[in-house]
């Protein structure tokens, strides 16, 4: 692991690894298991992880603890090491261009995200937020940037900056870590004394119960948040209410009832130790999603279980298809993305349910009905380049993430547990030895008359073929970090399935 504490210094690694997917973990120092998760996710879904570590003065607003914050660097770089980082990127104020007490440019977040929750608490420290992580941005340029959701206000927020500003980069909001008892970590929770960690438990316990409420069918804001009141005052006594709201997770605003989702957010002081937490509330119906290499039986499971569990099929593949058969009748070159990327930008796609048992869906593209074209020969010999390009799946991934808002689907491919819907209820990762998606992909040839192939020539193409889906950049097939693993070898259809089924029904009723 290098330790930079330059942005030049920092830059000169970066391009010594040239090519390589690069995630930022931002922190603040102090590092506890919730920082390591967030480091943990990032090195399993990219390939260089550069985690920073800045106590920025922007941020903190008088009488806060800026100079008291802990700074236990020498322990910092020893987890950083011990998670494997690759960089450890350790500014100075200087570094970073902050001359406190000169005047400065400042990236200011819009007024209806900062008017509840924190903001009037907190006056211009989302704006010291902003700034930073748009400065770190610009030193690190990493693809992704990944954040906790204990700070949900600031998740949002960073998630709106990125988009009004185009920034070329991801964010990802990782589930808060909690101690054995409860309560959400916290650089801050080593200024709590005992007594005070005790009762600071409380805080999710109370939160859970609205959350039990909820799941009972209380939608309503005013009883749910009574509840979390009624139960702070029997078990957190000491705990000072600073506030307690249920926003819509989307723009923060108060909601009077939940429809589909809201979010508790609470905050408060044990002494002087500000803490803060939320809960989400959804109601939506689960999301699951199956990755893995090509030929693990990936499409007939999913249809299979779209059916048996009463989901949505979102085919991605056919979304692809569209866009192939688009760029094809357009007669654009595949080298041209320039060209691909304006008629992407302006393409208007819908899958509609279909009773066919031929196809998963009704495809119609710019309000031309394209269901059987997009299964020509031709288009299947385009379609894995196609999606191979930028501007492609940027716009199918967001079209995705939108289906995925309402919930109730199942969705296929190399990058939907980690990329599209890395909030999905349950994230299976399919797969088979080469050998014997080989054996499967000889019998199928076979079965089709085609006896051209030899198997030791599949097991060298399906080798290859895992090779460029792993290492492609954009996308690449990754295991999301907390999907379940099967592997198929000694499995049929019905048993893959059981299994998927049972781990579906463990999750719901978990919920
Ligand atoms: O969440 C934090 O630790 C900080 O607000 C962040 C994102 C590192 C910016 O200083």
């Amino acid at each position: 692991m290098r330790v930079l504490k330059t942005a030049l210094g920092l830059k000169t690694a970066l391009q010594e690894n040239q090519g390589q997917t690069v995630a930022l973990v931002p922190t603040m120092g102090a590092l506890h298991s919730g920082h390591l998760s967030l480091i943990a996710r990032a090195k399993a879904e990219n390939d260089l992880v550069v985690v920073s570590i800045f106590v920025n003065p922007l941020q903190f607003g008088q009488g806060e603890d800026y100079q008291k914050y802990p700074r236990p660097i020498e322990q910092d770089i020893d987890l950083c090491q011990a998670f494997d980082v690759d960089i450890l990127f350790a500014p100075s104020v200087e570094a970073m261009a902050i001359n406190q007490g000169q005047q400065q440019s400042l990236v200011v977040p819009p007024e209806h995200l900062v008017a509840n929750l924190c903001g009037p608490f907190r006056p211009g420290h989302f704006a010291g937020v902003t700034t930073i992580v748009c400065k770190l941005f610009n030193i690190v340029q990493p693809n992704v940037a990944y954040f906790g959701e204990k700070d949900f206000q600031q998740l949002v927020i960073l998630k709106k900056m990125v988009e009004d500003l185009r920034l070329p980069v991801i964010i990802k909001g990782c589930p808060t870590v909690q101690d054995p008892s409860g309560l959400a970590l916290s650089s801050r929770n080593v200024y709590l004394n005992e007594q005070q960690k005790a009762q600071a438990s409380g805080i999710n316990t109370s939160l859970m119960l609205a959350k039990e409420a909820f799941s009972s069918g209380e939608r309503k804001s005013s009883p749910l948040l009574t509840i979390v009141k009624q139960s702070l005052v029997q078990i957190s006594p000491k705990f000072k209410l600073q506030y307690l709201e249920l926003v819509d997770p989307n723009n923060l605003k108060q909601l009077e009832t939940i429809e589909d989702t809201g979010v508790i957010a609470i905050a408060g002081y044990f002494g002087s130790t500000r803490l803060i937490d939320n809960i989400l509330l959804n109601a939506q119906k689960p999301i699951v999603t199956i990755d893995g290499p090509a030929g693990a039986g990936k499409s007939t499971v999913t249809r299979k279980l779209a059916k048996e569990l009463g989901l949505l099929y979102l085919d991605t593949g056919a979304m692809y298809r569209a866009a192939a058969w688009l760029i094809k009748s357009q007669a654009i070159a595949l080298e041209d993305h320039v060209a691909i990327a304006e008629v992407m930008a302006s393409m208007q796609l819908e899958l509609l349910p279909c009773d066919s048992s031929k196809y998963s869906c009704e495809v119609y593209l710019n309000q031309q009905r394209i269901t059987e074209q997009i299964r020509s020969l031709e288009v299947t010999s385009l379609v894995s380049q196609i999606a191979a390009i930028a501007s492609v799946r940027t716009v199918l991934v967001k079209l995705q993430k939108e289906l995925g808002k309402k919930g109730g689907l199942i969705a296929e491919g190399r990058d939907m547990g980690t990329e599209v819907f890395p909030q999905a209820s349950l994230k299976i990762f399919l797969t088979a030895s080469v050998a014997e998606r080989a054996r499967r992909r000889f019998k199928d040839l076979q079965n089709q008359g085609i006896e051209k192939v030899s198997l030791e020539e599949l097991i060298h193409q399906i080798t290859q073929r895992d090779h460029q889906d792993s290492t492609r950049k954009i996308s690449p097939l990754r295991k999301a970090q907390d999907a379940v693993e099967i592997i198929t070898d000694d499995l049929n259809l019905d048993q893959v399935c059981v299994n998927i089924v049972d781990l579906y029904l463990n999750k719901i009723n978990q919920k």
